[in-house]
Formats: structure tokens, C-alpha cells, sequence
């Protein structure tokens, strides 16, 4: 069983983003299953690219509604990249059973932080668009929050 799966508790009702939320489940857990007998760089490196867009994508909703640059949705973010992109490149340069442990307390870390990310920040993201009416199907526009 993996350290994370998707349930009902993650599901936001919002296309877009439950998607995207689905991808980053499917993406950890092929990080998890590769500590096993894959290429965990690869796995990583392929969790990494989802974040950048899947986090782009909820950063670029923000700015247009408004949101601070610098709050804590985009810090949080910022914090799972750097920790995932420190990984990353100790593959290789460090000997591979310290490396083992910094990925598995890596999946451990992001399986336990999803779930609370998801259900406050990125919700609160979702109503906010919500109570704005703001469509991120059509252009970006720029409202006031
Ligand atoms: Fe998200
Ligand atoms: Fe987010």
C-alpha cells in the first residue's frame, strides 16, 4: 500500500486542480515504488517537473486574483521544491544508503503534507475562486480580493 493514495478526502470539486492533485498522488507513488527497483532520479526528477507545473498553475490563479506574492500558499511551495530539488542532487555525489534514507523521508514528508496542503491551502484557494467568480478557463483576469 502506498504511503499516499487518492481518496474522496482530497477530491476539491475542481476539475482542473483534482486532476493535477490525482497526477501528484500517481507521481509520489512511482517515487515510492522505484526506492524498490527503479531509477529514483528519474522518479524524482519526474515528481519535480509536476510540481513546477502543477504549482504554477494554483500560482498563477493566485496572481490574478490578487493574492500576495510572497503568503504562505507560494512559500509552502517554494519549500517542497527546494527540499525535493536538495534530493535530488545528493543522488549520486552521496553514498547510496544515506541517499535511500533522504528519499524515503522525502515520499514519508510529502505523503503526510499533501493532504494538509490540499485540504487547507488549496481549498482555501478554490473558494476564494469560488466567492470571485473567477474562471480559470477563461483569461486570467485581475480582481480584487
Ligand atoms: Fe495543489
Ligand atoms: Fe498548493
Amino acid at each position: 500500500m502506498p504511503a499516499l493514495s487518492w481518496s474522496a478526502e482530497l477530491a476539491l470539486a475542481q476539475p482542473d486542480l483534482d486532476v493535477t492533485h490525482q497526477d501528484f498522488v500517481d507521481a509520489l507513488a512511482a517515487l515510492e515504488r522505484s526506492l524498490e527497483d527503479g531509477d529514483s532520479a528519474a522518479a524524482l526528477q519526474a515528481l519535480i517537473s509536476h510540481c513546477e507545473a502543477h504549482f504554477s498553475m494554483e500560482e498563477a490563479w493566485m496572481r490574478a486574483m490578487g493574492f500576495e506574492e510572497g503568503n504562505c500558499h507560494f512559500s509552502q511551495h517554494r519549500q517542497v521544491l527546494e527540499v525535493a530539488r536538495d534530493v535530488l542532487g545528493r543522488i549520486g555525489s552521496e553514498p547510496a544508503e544515506e541517499v535511500q534514507g533522504y528519499l524515503e523521508r522525502l515520499v514519508l514528508g510529502l505523503a503526510e503534507w499533501f493532504p494538509m496542503h490540499a485540504q487547507q491551502m488549496d481549498a482555501a484557494l478554490i473558494y476564494a475562486m469560488q466567492e470571485l467568480k473567477f474562471d480559470p478557463s477563461a483569461a486570467p483576469v485581475t480582481v480584487s480580493v
